[in-house]
């Protein structure tokens, strides 16, 4: 049997079932179908603070503020794919992902500062993250704004930045379900992903039973 892939999408729009987190959903049905263990999480229901920029994470790579996000950053690095989606709000993210990302902080500094979390290639290599969006304007350079503030997250994470999932002009489309391509190729995208991971997963439980064999 396969080994199990565990996907987890995380909704950033305000707006819920709009373009965006529907976008997410078609690539979390792809990953689905092909056999991944698929979750999603939407922002705008939970509760949480913004950071503090308190830096006292700096010292102990503890985040003082307690809630909900603490429990969603562990269940992340215990994930092999993740999907973050958020439309597109004056050139960057919402409101709602941004504060999210921001609260990673106490991970960053785990690994930059204090050195207490490292990530092997081969860690990053089994370990995808997806950028997920949606704008109004058709304007080619729309995501730019997003994109490094992407980087940065999966990097912090141990996450191989693996693809964009975009789609613009949502506004001359008047809607993402108008469009032509894009919900069929985040299912695809979906597919090949939780295909790619399971193969790489599948490599290594080979490796590790031929390994305790010749013991
Ligand atoms: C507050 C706000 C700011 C926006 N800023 C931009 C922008 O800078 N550029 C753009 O192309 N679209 C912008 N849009 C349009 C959204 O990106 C677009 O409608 C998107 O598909 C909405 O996704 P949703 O249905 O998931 O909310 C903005 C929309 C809102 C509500």
């Amino acid at each position: 049997m396969d080994p199990v892939v565990s996907v987890l999408g995380i909704s950033g729009s305000p707006r819920r079932h709009g373009n965006t987190e529907t976008l997410l959903d078609a690539f979390l049905d792809g990953a689905r179908e092909a056999g991944g263990e698929v979750d999603k999480v939407v922002l705008k229901t939970m509760e949480y603070a913004p950071c503090q920029g308190c830096n006292a994470c700096h010292k102990d790579g503890v985040c003082i503020i307690e809630d909900a996000l603490i429990p969603l950053f562990d269940r992340i690095l215990s994930m092999d794919a993740i999907a973050l989606a958020s439309p597109i709000y004056t050139m960057g993210i919402t409101a709602e992902m941004k504060g999210f990302l921001d609260r990673a902080q106490y991970l960053w500094a785990r690994k930059y500062i204090l050195k207490t979390q490292y990530f092997t290639r081969e860690h990053i290599r089994r370990h995808k993250g997806v950028f997920i969006s949606t704008a109004g304007t058709g304007w080619e350079n729309v995501f730019s704004g997003a994109f490094p503030i992407m980087t940065a997250f999966f990097d912090i994470m141990g996450f191989e930045y693996y693809d964009n999932i975009i789609a613009n002009d949502m506004d001359r489309y008047k809607g993402i379900r108008n469009h032509p391509t894009a919900l069929a190729g985040a299912r695809e995208k979906g597919e090949t992903v939780v295909r790619i991971l399971s193969e790489l997963k599948g490599k290594e439980e080979g490796t590790q039973e031929s390994g305790s064999g010749a013991i």
